[in-house]
């Protein structure tokens, strides 16, 4: 659009220009032939030579010449193939009459205009003739030969010409008509000079008369040989301008007179033009002649050479218009290329203008985006100074907390200690005083911690590196764990392949960091499990390596990622940590210029890799100690460590698991809008967990235990079918109610799904009422299915009836392992979890599915009901006796959770004998 608007003006200019340098018009070019008969003498030069200045004022046409050279049968062919070569018309002077009639007649047959020139042919089929008459140029000859002899004397005629030309017949004839009228006039004619210098050496001829000028001047020679140039007068015929011949002839007196017979070339071409250009023309053309002799020879000669003179200047004219003309065209192609140019850098212009503006349109654009990135970036930065601003009031709010929690901690532990060495104190008292004691020290550790983290942020914590015995230093730390992997009964090893190796470590530094790891790997790993600790040396003995590798629930790669970030929590919830511990870790090896990583598999446990540089040389002076720093491994200090591997039973029963959480549903379904669809209808009632495939389907269901699963049976990755089949086969899920949901209605499918164990089977498109009612309905059944695992519970004896194999093989392998271990003080859910090779969180679920029960209500439960019985029953045992029996380490707390839990203490229940009803479930 632009481009039109711009260009279209110049476009047309540019034509208009073109079109006015061709302002010729556009005239037909003509060819014409002209076949001369003997080119070389000046009689013809001369005439093509007025033929070529006439045609000058034609610019179109072209002249084909050709020369006979005298030969008539030459001619002839020569005419025969410029006819072939389309000219427009033809000039001819033909050589001789006869033979050259028949091809001019054909010619003008033809429809080509001829002009026959000076020489006649035996027709008039011609277009027009010019020349002068031979005879009336014959006859002024003889008249004037009559009047110099004054009619009497001799005469020799030289006939040179060819004996067929009309003007060597017309000439002759002239000549005697005129000399008839004298008797004393005598002419003997001769063709050639042999003959002449024959009749002239005989004697008395008193007058040549020579039939041209050339012929003339041949006569003169041979007189002046002869001697008699004074006598003999001589005539020619033609009246050339040439120098040395006709008119220069008569001026020096070789010959008496030369009749003047014109070329006719100018003539020939105007009438050519005529005709083409169909213009008036006459057919017959005479030129006139007249003889020269010493009378009118000066006037002749002056206006012959002022004809010439004007001739010279109208060549000299033509020329200089050939070369205006030159010019012309030179200046045209120029103005041409300059135009084209300048219409070209106009169009660049153009275009380079309409890019400079949208350049700056684009700038303009830039300039502002520039603008708005700057503000938002000043933004950011303020964003950044005042997210900065409150992280580090933050982090001095906690600071100056961990502070002021340090003081009352060592206040409350003071005195703590010293009640705790007492020997008085009651055995209850001091369970109950060791376990605030515990959680003290714990509390203190995690101030500690947070202080240093602080202290390392700020940069002001100094490594006091020594050189001491790194492996024995590993050893003696790792030992400190042996208590708590026995009793969780880990694998536990330290692997070294010696036992020496000096290494520069800041002893206080490098407890805390293996102290850390090492929790962190019995927090992790269950019982049964196992943990290595290895320390060794690269290859090229650079760097001490220290591993600790366990075999606990290990991590995600995204996990992995966050595992040494402050106050991470991952977002499975499964690897919680204070959030401080393995971060501090990190930046003391860093003090060290050491590195850590992890490798490690989720499920698969995980390995902790530390390398620290041997040798001091990367290590500044000020953060050398000359001496060896004594170190002192605190045990206490290792014991808070390990505990946090401890399920805090006493204190809360597990985390989240006293409230009953709301019913479950998963979903397994690949199409997203069914699965959606149902979520709509069923998040009112039920937490609703989704699987676009069977594998996360399966996954998910051994992960999170839900109360029911809706299954589709086509899914990529594992099938509906084989879902509830692995599911109902495995005591961890088996109580799950199955619903198998699909658009394959066959009655073969229905009873392969119910065959595998599916509760139910809804035909898609399937009412979601109708589903609604299909999950209330079997969550109803295992609700009474709870009630009769619990009544079972109590009844001990009839076992027998159990439908679901599975879920009773669990509920009496659950129930027995609870009954071996009732007297174990020490005997936690961990426990259970081993013996059956699941999960806290599948056994938690799988016991409030099942039996409706939490699992640490559960094992209390059962110490009360054989407590109950022992109260009763033996009475022989004391009351701390029976708690010890039922797994409590004091009767003190024994009698308070009876309490709490039946309503009388456990001696007002054996007191108050067989009236009091036992409370059960
Ligand atoms: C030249 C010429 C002239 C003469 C004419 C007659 O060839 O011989 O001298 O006048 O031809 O055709």
């Amino acid at each position: 659009m632009f481009a039109t608007r711009i260009f279209s003006p110049w476009v047309t200019l540019l034509v208009l220009f073109l079109i006015s340098c061709s302002n010729q018009p556009a005239t037909k070019k003509f060819t014409i032939g002209f076949s001369q008969c003997l080119g070389s003498d000046d009689w013809r030069k001369t005439m093509l030579a007025e033929m070529n200045r006439e045609l000058s004022f034609h610019n179109n046409y072209v002249l084909l010449y050709r020369d006979a050279e005298a030969n008539s049968e030459k001619q002839i062919r020569q005419i025969e193939d410029l006819s072939r070569q389309h000219i427009d018309l033809l000039i001819v002077t033909p050589n001789e009459a006869k033979p050259l009639t028949p091809i001019i007649e054909k010619v003008h047959d033809a429809g080509i205009p001829v002009v026959v020139v000076d020489r006649k042919i035996d027709s008039k089929k011609y277009t027009a003739f010019i020349g002068a008459s031979n005879f009336e140029v014959g006859q002024d000859a003889g008249m004037y030969a009559a009047s110099l002899l004054k009619g009497k004397g001799n005469i020799l005629e030289m006939a040179g010409l060819p004996a067929g030309a009309s003007p060597a017949i017309d000439r002759h004839n002239g000549f005697m008509d005129a000399i008839t009228h004298y008797p004393g006039l005598k002419n003997t004619k001769v063709d050639n000079t042999r003959d002449e210098e024959k009749a002239l050496k005989a004697g008395n001829i008193d007058l040549i008369y020579a039939q041209n000028d050339p012929m003339a001047l041949d006569a003169y020679k041979i007189c002046k040989k002869m001697g008699l140039e004074n006598r003999t007068r001589i005539i020619g015929i033609d009246g050339l301008p040439t120098p040395g011949l006709g008119l220069d002839m008569v001026a020096n007196k070789h010959i008496s007179a030369t009749v003047l017979y014109p070329t006719g070339g100018q003539d020939a071409i105007q009438t050519a033009v005529n005709i083409l250009e169909n213009r008036f023309y006459e057919k017959e053309n005479r030129l006139s002649t007249t003889v020269i002799d010493s009378t009118n020879i000066r006037i002749t000669k002056l206006q012959n050479e002022k004809v010439l003179a004007q001739q010279k200047d109208i060549d000299r004219r033509q020329r200089k218009i050939e070369e205006q003309e030159i010019i012309r065209r030179n200046q045209n192609r120029i103005i041409v290329a300059i135009s084209v140019s300048l219409a070209l850098a106009l169009i660049m212009g153009a275009i380079l203008f309409y890019y400079l503006r949208e350049n700056k349109k684009i700038n303009a654009r830039l300039a502002s985006q520039n603008d708005e990135i700057l503000h938002q970036r000043n933004q950011l930065i303020e964003l950044g100074k005042k997210a900065k601003e409150a992280t580090d009031a933050k982090f001095n709010f906690f600071t100056n907390i961990s502070h002021e929690l340090r003081t009352p901690l060592t206040l409350i532990l003071g005195p703590l200690e010293d009640a705790l060495s007492s020997s008085k104190l009651h055995f209850s008292i001091k369970t109950q005083l060791e376990m605030v004691r515990k959680n003290a020290m714990r509390l203190l550790r995690l101030v500690n911690q947070l202080m240093d983290f602080r202290k390392i942020e700020e940069g002001k914590m100094k490594m006091r590196a020594s050189e001491s015995n790194i492996v024995e230093f590993v050893r003696e730390i790792a030992n400190a764990f042996t208590g708590i992997a026995a009793k969780k009964n880990i694998a536990y090893r330290v692997d070294a392949h010696t036992g020496d190796l000096k290494a520069w470590f800041d002893v206080n530094m490098l407890d805390k960091i293996l102290f850390n790891i090492l929790s962190n790997a019995f927090k992790y790993t269950s019982d049964h499990g196992a943990i290595t600790v290895a320390i060794s040396t690269d290859a090229a003995r650079k760097n001490v390596i220290i591993t600790i590798a366990d075999s606990g629930i290990g991590m995600t790669p995204e996990t992995q990622n966050h595992a040494f970030d402050l106050f991470y929590q991952n977002s499975e919830g499964k690897y919680k940590g204070t959030g401080i511990g393995l971060a501090l870790s990190k930046e003391l090896i860093t003090l060290h210029h050491g590195s850590i990583k992890i490798k490690s598999e989720k499920w698969k446990g995980a390995t902790f890799e530390i390398c620290l540089p041997l040798g001091k040389d990367h290590l500044q002076e000020t953060e050398l100690e000359k001496e060896p720093t004594s170190y002192e491994l605190n045990y206490e200090d290792a014991k808070i460590y390990t505990d946090e591997s401890e399920p805090l039973k006493q204190v809360t029963p597990e985390g989240g698991s006293t409230t009953t959480p709301e019913q479950s549903v998963l979903v397994i379904e690949d199409n997203a809008e069914i699965r959606t669809f149902i979520k709509r209808h069923l998040s009112k009632s039920y937490e609703v967990i989704e699987a676009g495939d069977g594998n996360l389907g399966l996954n998910l269901a051994y992960e999170i235990v839900p109360d029911i699963i809706i299954s589709d049976i086509l899914l990529p990755g594992k099938d509906g079918m084989a879902i509830t089949e692995t599911l109902k086969n495995d005591i961890r899920t088996s109580h799950i109610p199955i619903i198998i949901l699909t658009a394959k209605g066959s009655m073969e499918q229905q009873i392969e799904g119910l065959k595998l164990n599916a509760d139910a089977y809804i035909v898609k498109p399937f009412n979601i009422q109708y589903l609604e009612e299909n999950i209330r309905s079997l969550l109803k059944n295992r609700e009474s299915l709870k009630s009769h695992y619990t009544s079972e519970l109590s009844n001990d004896s009839n076992r027998h009836s159990a439908s679901r194999k599975i879920d009773r093989k669990f509920v009496n392998e659950f129930t027995s392992i609870i009954e071996n271990n009732i007297a174990n003080e020490d005997f936690s859910v961990n426990d259970i979890c081993t013996e059956l090779g699941i999960s806290r969180v599948q056994l938690y679920r799988k016991v409030k599915a099942v039996l409706g029960y939490n699992v640490n209500e559960y094992i209390l439960d059962v110490r009360m009901q054989k407590a109950k019985y022992l109260l009763r029953n033996e009475m022989e045992l004391t009351i701390a006796e029976v708690a010890y029996k039922v797994g409590f380490s004091s009767a003190a707390y024994f009698s308070t959770v009876m309490k709490s839990k039946v309503g009388v203490t456990p001696t007002e229940y054996r007191n108050s004998g067989a009236s009091s009803t036992p409370q059960g479930h």
